[in-house]
């Protein structure tokens, strides 16, 4: 059980080999397209957050035997693509975006019928994104008037493949279609004009799918089976973030964070933080799978404040809380324009981080799509995470930086994806106390 509230004592610095947990995104794809496999999947690695757990209980309510068969290691009996069975009342997915729209596109084509619903963020996040493309394929969804959960979807029709350009850089819409299109009749095409992860389409590649990827375009056909493929999880590079960040910041920090996944589509905090001047080695490339996997030398640096390039946005988008603490204690401004989607991630974390930024003594100034933030001194203080997670772990590492303690209120949410990281965090140095 993580307590709601954090507090953090200043100062200190960060040493020691880290292994973070398993990649969110990829533990859901492991669930998702083992249950939808013929065979057994073993999962390793995988990330034992409530966001995943709400994905195991989604599939087990459908039908699908998922087995703990260590502490993070799982096996899928898949039930095939035609086999999940409608589930007796609604599934509640917790906290979790991308199960619900990764399940969207599932169910869209599964021919069930099921109600997706979520905690008080959840209920508030953009559906129609996903609602749209898959009712142009066929599916009925139905969402709020205001476009958020609970979601209806009823099953049944037989769906069409579309060629699909996506409105937003969405990983997750772009899953949700192209999962879709493994029900349709027809060609399936998402095209995208910004690169966003590919986990999707690596791991389908995995279990046997022939699916086409271009730059800025991924097709597949559709009625094809997946075959059950054992999955190795790296370690979250989101969540590695944190620890990347306390170390460039905090004098005297050295960390070496071990296996952690570095495919391209996720890496562009480690190109954001090394123009900002920070240290990182990338050591031992080798991969897991289809997914490339290194260990990360983090040392402390002065950190430089710049402007964050464009191209590197969605590259980085779960990262932004943590480079915010970054830019914070950066010598100069760092500005972030065209990131108007985080507005939309568990919390609107620019007003959250701006808010928390400025209760700390960090003048920072917000746009619709993005914030400038003046590095200079962080003063002790106590910041509302407003139940986010990355919000709540971001303001934790900036303690080692602080003049004074850090209390970080409605911190709960770090269950979803780093259920240990006040453990992991003391271990490495951060003066943490979760009581
Ligand atoms: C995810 C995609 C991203 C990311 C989220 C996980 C995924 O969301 O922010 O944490 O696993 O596909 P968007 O697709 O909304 O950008």
């Amino acid at each position: 059980m993580v307590s709601s509230v954090l507090r953090v004592s200043p100062g200190g610095a960060l040493s020691g080999a880290v292994t973070v947990p398993g990649d969110k995104s990829i533990s859901h794809r492991a669930v998702m397209l083992g249950a939808l496999a013929d065979g057994t999947c073993a999962v390793r690695g995988c990330l034992m957050g409530e966001d995943v757990v709400s994905t195991m209980d989604a599939f087990r309510a459908m039908g699908v035997v998922v087995e703990i068969s260590g502490a993070d290691e799982l096996i899928v009996h898949g039930v095939g693509i035609d086999g999940l069975s409608t589930p007796s009342k609604a599934i509640d997915l917790g906290n979790s975006g991308t199960s619900m729209r990764l399940l969207c596109g599932i169910l869209a084509g599964s021919g069930i019928d099921a109600t997706l619903g979520g905690d008080a963020s959840l209920s508030q996040r953009p559906m129609r994104r996903v609602s749209v493309p898959l009712t142009q394929m066929g599916a009925t969804i139905e969402t709020t008037a205001a476009g958020t959960p609970p979601l209806n979807v009823r099953g049944g029709a037989q769906l069409r493949g579309i060629d699909y350009q996506l409105p937003v850089a969405s990983a997750q819409v772009k899953s949700a279609v192209l999962l879709a299109g493994l029900f349709a009749q027809g060609r399936t095409t998402v095209r995208e004009t910004a690169v966003t992860r590919d986990h999707t389409e690596r791991m389908l590649s995995a279990f046997g799918v022939a699916i086409e990827t271009t730059p800025g375009r991924v097709s597949l056909a559709g009625l094809q089976r997946l075959t059950a493929s054992d999955i190795r999880v790296p370690a979250d590079i989101s969540s590695a973030a944190f620890f990347l960040v306390g170390s460039a910041i905090a004098p005297g920090s050295a960390v070496e964070l071990k296996a952690v996944g570095i495919n391209p589509t996720r890496t562009g905090v480690v190109d954001i933080l090394r123009l900002m001047n920070a240290n990182i080695q990338i050591q031992r490339e080798y991969s897991y799978g289809h997914e490339p996997v290194a260990d990360l030398m983090v040392a402390s640096s002065e950190l430089q404040g710049i402007d964050i390039p464009l191209h590197l946005v969605p590259l980085a988008i779960d990262e932004f809380p943590a480079i915010f603490i970054a830019a914070a204690c950066a010598k100069g401004t760092t500005v972030l324009r065209g990131a108007e989607e985080l507005r939309l991630k568990e919390s609107d974390r620019i007003a959250v981080m701006a808010d928390g930024l400025q209760k700390l003594g960090i003048h920072a100034e917000t746009f619709p799509d993005g914030i400038a933030i003046q590095g200079g001194q962080l003063h002790g203080g106590t910041v509302d995470a407003c139940g986010d997670h990355r919000v709540a772990m971001a303001f934790a590492m900036s303690a080692l930086r602080s003049e004074g303690a850090i209390t970080i209120d409605n911190a709960a949410a770090i269950a979803t994806s780093f259920p240990k990281f006040a453990h992991q965090a003391r271990t490495a140095g951060l003066r943490i106390s979760d009581s």
